[in-house]
C-alpha cells in the first residue's frame, strides 16, 4: 500500500507541476512562435516546463525552436526525486508538439531526444541562466551564479546565435560566418548531414545510463579513416573498429562512412548509447525506433564491454559471475543479485601488498572483447602469459589466445594483459567461432587468516566458546540463507495452495511460446506473447520489462492478483520468477484488446450495438468487483481500451489490474498513462485524495470512445475536434449528440437514440467533481436498467473544473510543488 501511496504522490506532484504551469501561462501567455535565432546581449532563465515521453517525464525550457525538428534550450531529467531537478543546456530533436486541447497555451514537446548538451557532467538547477553576452560569449551559469560552461568566443565578433535546419547550434559573425558550432563538440549523438571537417576527429562519449546523463565509460572516436569504440580505461580497451576506406565520414541519408543505413523515411539521428551500441533512430510516427545498429559484434549482445558489468560473464545474453571450480572458495559475488547485469565484485579486493597470495582463475572458452592487437605479446606460452600477469600488480587479467594452426600441446599464442576487467563472454554455445581464447582472471586469496595449526590450538582452549559460537553462527547462516531464499520459499508456498497461480520455469514458458516467437502486443509493462501449455490450453505470456522496476514482493502480489477471480477480469493462470525473469501467464483472449475493435476504422472490424453495450456492461462489472467486492479494494489506475481484452464471444475482461502494485515507483507506467492522452486522467489527481473514482472517470472516457468509435485524443483531426471531450461538450450544448455516434456499423444507425442515452451515463462518470460521479456498482445498475441515471450534469469536463479545483487547492498544490522550485514567471529573451 505504501508503494501505491508513493505512486499517487508522484502522480499528484507531476500533475501539480502541470497545472501550476497551466495557470501561470494562462496569464503569462507563452510565446507560441519561438524564433530560431537570437541576438547578442540576451539572457534566458531555466524554468522547466513538463514534456511528455513514454519512459521519462522530463522537462524543457525551449530557447530557440527550428520548425518541427529541433529546439535548443534547457532540458531536465526527472529522476523520480521530488526535490531535484537536474538540467542541461542542449539541443533536442523532436517531431511532435502540442498544446493542451482545452485552450491552455502550454507548449509540449513530445518525445524529444537530447542530441547535444554543454554540461552533462555538471548539471544546473532551475533558475540557471544562459547568456549570449555583449562580447559574443555564450555562457551557462548555475542558479547560484557559478560559471558552468562557456563557448569561449568572447571578442571573436559574434553577432548572434542560430539553430540550423540540421540541428546545429551556431554562433555566427557579421557576415553570417560560423565562429563556433555545436557540431564541432558532439556529446553522444550525430545528426543527419553532420560531417567531419578536413582533418577533424570527433569523439562521442556515451552517458552512464538512460537516466544519468554524465559521461560514462565508453567512447567512440570518428575520424576520416574510420571509427573505433573503446572503454575509457587506462589504457583504453578497444571493442570495435571499422575503416571507412574511401567513404566520406558523413552521416548521410542511407549511409555512414560506407556502412549501410536504411534510407530515412522520417527524421533520423545516431546515438552512441550507454550499452556501447551505435544506433540510428528514426521517427516512427509516435516514437523513435532504432533502425540500424552500426557496431555489431560477433557475439551479439554479449560482445559489449558493459553488458554484464565489471567481472560479469555473458552467456547467451544472461549475466553471471565467473564460476569457480574448487567449491570451497567463491572469489566473486554479484553486486545485486536481482540485477545480474550490474556485474560482480571480488570478494577480496586485489592488494598489491599481498601479491604472494594472488592466483589466476582459468576461464576456458571465455572470450574478452579487447582485441587491440598492437598491445598483444606474441608467440608466447600460456605459462609465460600467466607469469607476466602475476608479476605485474596492475594486471588484473590476461587474455590468452592460441594462434590458429598452432599445436595445442605447445599452447603458444598471443597474450594481452588487462588493467581492468569488464564483461567477459562465454562462447561455449557459439558454434563455428575461431576464437581460441582463455581468460586468466587474477584473484586475491585470503592472506590474513590464521594457519590451520593455530585454529586447532584455539579450538582446544576455547572449545566451549567455540561450540556456542558455532551454534549461533549456524543459526545466523541458516537465517541469512532463508532470507536470501525467501522468494523461493514463498514460491513453494504458493505452489501448494490450490486455486493459486501455477509457477512455471522459464524454460517451460520459452517452450510454450516457441521461444517467444508470436508477439501479441506490447504494453506499458512489457511484451505479451502467445503460447500453449502442454494440454493445449492457449495462454498469453507477459514478460515484465525493467528488472529494476519489478518489486521484491512480486510473489506476494502475484498471490493477491491470482486469488481474484471474476468473469470480467482476465485470469492469471501462472507466473515465472527465476533469475532475472518475471513473467505472468494469463488466459488467452482470442479477440485481443478493445482498441483494435473500436478505433480500427474498418467496417468488418466494427462492432454492432448489442456487443458494444455488453462490453460496456462487462467492464463496469469487472471494475465494480475490483472496487467493491474484493477483500482488498483495488484501484486499477490505468483503464483504457488497450487494457480491456475480448474473448472469442466478445466477453470483455479487464486486464493488468493490480499490476501497479508489482512495479516499483514506476515512472514508465505513469507516462504511459499520460502519453498522448492527458484527458484520460481525472482532474482530482491534483487533490491528494485519490479514490476509485479515478477509474470511474477513465471508464467514462472508454465508454465514450466505444460509443463514438474514436480515440479521446485524435491527432488526425483538426484542432477543435482533436479532443473528444471538447466535441462532446459542444455537441451536448447544441443538442446534437447523435452526430457523435459511431456509424461505421449499420446496426448502429437504428440504435442512435440508445447510444445518446448512454452518453449521458458517460457524462455522469466524467463529472469534474469526483463526488458527483457514480460508483461502479451504481453504473452497473443503471446499465442494467434497474436505476435511472443522474441528469443534472455539468458538461464542462476538463478546463473549468480543473482550474477551479486547482484554485481551491492552491495552497496544497503549492506545498506539494514547493520543493520543485517552480517558476513563477515565464522565461524568454530579455
Ligand atoms: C505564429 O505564426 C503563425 C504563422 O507562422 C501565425 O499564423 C500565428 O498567428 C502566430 N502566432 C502568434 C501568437 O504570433
Ligand atoms: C536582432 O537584431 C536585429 C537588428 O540588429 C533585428 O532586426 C532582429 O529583430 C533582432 N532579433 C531578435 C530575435 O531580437
Ligand atoms: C524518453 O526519454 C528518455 C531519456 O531522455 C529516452 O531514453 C527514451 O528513449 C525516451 N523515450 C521515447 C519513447 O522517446
Ligand atoms: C528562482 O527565481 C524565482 C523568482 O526570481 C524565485 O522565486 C525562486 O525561489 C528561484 N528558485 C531558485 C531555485 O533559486
Ligand atoms: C551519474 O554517474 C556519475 C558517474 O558514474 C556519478 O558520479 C553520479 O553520481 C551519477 N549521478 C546520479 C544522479 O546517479
Ligand atoms: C591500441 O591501443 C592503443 C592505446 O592503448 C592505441 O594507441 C592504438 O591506436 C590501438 N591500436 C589499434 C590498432 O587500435
Ligand atoms: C532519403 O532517401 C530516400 C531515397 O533513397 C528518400 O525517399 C528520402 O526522402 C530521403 N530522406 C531524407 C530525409 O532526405
Ligand atoms: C581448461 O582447459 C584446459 C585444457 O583444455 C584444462 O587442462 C583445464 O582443466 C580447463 N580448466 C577448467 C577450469 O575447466
Ligand atoms: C604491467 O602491465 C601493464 C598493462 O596491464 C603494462 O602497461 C605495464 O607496462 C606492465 N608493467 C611491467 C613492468 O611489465
Ligand atoms: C582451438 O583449440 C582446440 C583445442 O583446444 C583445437 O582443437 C582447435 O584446432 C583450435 N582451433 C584453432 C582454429 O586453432
Amino acid at each position: 500500500m505504501a508503494v501505491l501511496e508513493q505512486r499517487l504522490l508522484y502522480y499528484v506532484t507531476v500533475l501539480a507541476i502541470l497545472l501550476l504551469h497551466c495557470s501561470s501561462f494562462l496569464s503569462a501567455q507563452i510565446p507560441q512562435n519561438y524564433s530560431s535565432t537570437a541576438n547578442i546581449s540576451t539572457t534566458w532563465i531555466n524554468h522547466p516546463l513538463p514534456i511528455l515521453n513514454s519512459t521519462n517525464l522530463n522537462t524543457a525550457t525551449p530557447i530557440l525552436i527550428r520548425g518541427l525538428g529541433f529546439a535548443c534550450g534547457f532540458y531536465c531529467n526527472w529522476d523520480g526525486k521530488v526535490s531535484s531537478r537536474d538540467c542541461v543546456f542542449g539541443v533536442l530533436i523532436y517531431q511532435n508538439r502540442f498544446s493542451l486541447p482545452d485552450g491552455y497555451s502550454l507548449l509540449f514537446l513530445q518525445f524529444p531526444q537530447l542530441v547535444w548538451s554543454t554540461n552533462r557532467n555538471n548539471l544546473v538547477q532551475p533558475n540557471a541562466t544562459l547568456q549570449l553576452t555583449q562580447d559574443g560569449d555564450l555562457v551557462l551559469a548555475n542558479s547560484d551564479g557559478t560559471l558552468v560552461w562557456s563557448s569561449n568566443t568572447a571578442g571573436k565578433s559574434v553577432s548572434g546565435m542560430k539553430l540550423t535546419e540540421m540541428g546545429n547550434l551556431v554562433l555566427f559573425g557579421r557576415n553570417n560566418e560560423i565562429i563556433w558550432q555545436s557540431f564541432d563538440h558532439p556529446t553522444d549523438s550525430l545528426l543527419l548531414g553532420q560531417q567531419l571537417a578536413p582533418g577533424q576527429q570527433l569523439t562521442l562519449t556515451a552517458s552512464v545510463s538512460a537516466t544519468n546523463l554524465s559521461e560514462g565509460l565508453l567512447s567512440l572516436t570518428i575520424s576520416h579513416d574510420g571509427l573505433s569504440a573503446y572503454t575509457e580505461s587506462n589504457p583504453p580497451q578497444q571493442y570495435f573498429a571499422y575503416s571507412f576506406y574511401d567513404y566520406p565520414a558523413e552521416f548521410r541519408n542511407g549511409s555512414f562512412g560506407g556502412m549501410d543505413i536504411p534510407p530515412a523515411s522520417a527524421a533520423q539521428f545516431m546515438r552512441f548509447g550507454p550499452d556501447g551500441h551505435l544506433k540510428v533512430y528514426e521517427w516512427a510516427g509516435s516514437n523513435w525506433l532504432p533502425v540500424a545498429d552500426l557496431l555489431a559484434t560477433d557475439f551479439g549482445d554479449c560482445g559489449y564491454p558493459m553488458v554484464c558489468g565489471r567481472y560479469g560473464v555473458c552467456s547467451n545474453g544472461q549475466c553471471g559471475c565467473p564460476e569457480t571450480t574448487n567449491s570451497q572458495a567463491a572469489f566473486f559475488s554479484q553486486i545485486n543479485f536481482r540485477q545480474p547485469n550490474l556485474g560482480c565484485s571480488l570478494v577480496t579486493p586485489i592488494s598489491c601488498d599481498h601479491s604472494q597470495y594472488h592466483s589466476l582463475l582459468e576461464l576456458n572458452n571465455t572470450y574478452y572483447f579487447a582485441f587491440n592487437s598492437s598491445s598483444y605479446a606474441k608467440k608466447i606460452k600460456a605459462e609465460d602469459c600467466k607469469n607476466m600477469c602475476l608479476s605485474n600488480c596492475s594486471c588484473k587479467a590476461a587474455l590468452f589466445s592460441i594462434d590458429p594452426g598452432e599445436k595445442t600441446s605447445k599452447r603458444k599464442g598471443s597474450c594481452l594483459l588487462l588493467n581492468e576487467v569488464f564483461s567477459m563472454t562465454n562462447h561455449e554455445n557459439y558454434m563455428g567461432l575461431y576464437y581460441n581464447t582463455t581468460l586468466f582472471v587474477k584473484v586475491q586469496n585470503h592472506y590474513d587468516k590464521p594457519s590451520r595449526h593455530k585454529i586447532v590450538i584455539l579450538a582446544y582452549t576455547l572449545g566451549a566458546f567455540f561450540g556456542v559460537f558455532f551454534v549461533i553462527g549456524s543459526c545466523l547462516v541458516i537465517f541469512r540463507h532463508r532470507l536470501k531464499e525467501s522468494n523461493e520459499i514463498e514460491g513453494d508456498f504458493l505452489d501448494q495452495v490450490p486455486g493459486m497461480p501455477t509457477r512455471y520455469s522459464y524454460e517451460n514458458l520459452k517452450a510454450a511460446t516457441e521461444d517467444f516467437s508470436q508477439k501479441l502486443g506490447e504494453g506499458g509493462f512489457g511484451s505479451v506473447y502467445e503460447g500453449a501449455l502442454n494440454d493445449g490450453i492457449k495462454i498469453a505470456v507477459k514478460c515484465l520489462d525493467g528488472l529494476g522496476q519489478v518489486k521484491d514482493s512480486f510473489l506476494v502480489e502475484v498471490k493477491t492478483i491470482g486469488s481474484i477471480h471474476h468473469v470480467n477480469l482476465v485470469k492469471l493462470i501462472g507466473f515465472c520468477f527465476e533469475k532475472s525473469h518475471r513473467l505472468l501467464v494469463y488466459e488467452y483472449m482470442a479477440n485481443g484488446s478493445l482498441d483494435r475493435w473500436i478505433f480500427g476504422g474498418k467496417q468488418d472490424h466494427s462492432l454492432p450495438w448489442l456487443t458494444r453495450k455488453k462490453i460496456i456492461l462487462d467492464i463496469a462489472k469487472g471494475l465494480a468487483y475490483l472496487h467493491e467486492d474484493c477483500s482488498q479494494k483495488i484501484i486499477h489506475l490505468d483503464i483504457k481500451p488497450q487494457n480491456i481484452l475480448l474473448d472469442q464471444h466478445f466477453n470483455a475482461k479487464v486486464s493488468d489490474f493490480g499490476l501497479s502494485k508489482l512495479i516499483d515507483k514506476d515512472q514508465s507506467r505513469f507516462v504511459t498513462t499520460m502519453r498522448g492522452t492527458p484527458g484520460y486522467l481525472a482532474p482530482e489527481w491534483l487533490n491528494s485524495e485519490i479514490t476509485e473514482k479515478v477509474d470511474v472517470y477513465s471508464f467514462g472516457i472508454v465508454m465514450l470512445e466505444i460509443l463514438c468509435g474514436r480515440k479521446n485524443l485524435d491527432w488526425s483531426k483538426n484542432e477543435e475536434d482533436r479532443h473528444l471531450l471538447n466535441v462532446f461538450k459542444r455537441k451536448a450544448e447544441e443538442e446534437k449528440l447523435q452526430d457523435l455516434v459511431d456509424k461505421k456499423n449499420e446496426d448502429m444507425l437504428i440504435h442512435v437514440e440508445e447510444a445518446v442515452e448512454m452518453m449521458g451515463i458517460a457524462a455522469w462518470c466524467l463529472q469534474g467533481n469526483y463526488t458527483k460521479r457514480p460508483s461502479m456498482s451504481l453504473v452497473v445498475k443503471v446499465l442494467e436498467g434497474l436505476v435511472a441515471a443522474e441528469t443534472n450534469l455539468d458538461y464542462d469536463f476538463t478546463n473549468s473544473s480543473v482550474v477551479r479545483t486547482f484554485g481551491d487547492q492552491r495552497q496544497e498544490a503549492d506545498d506539494v510543488a514547493a520543493s520543485l522550485l517552480l517558476p513563477s514567471a515565464l522565461s524568454g529573451p530579455r
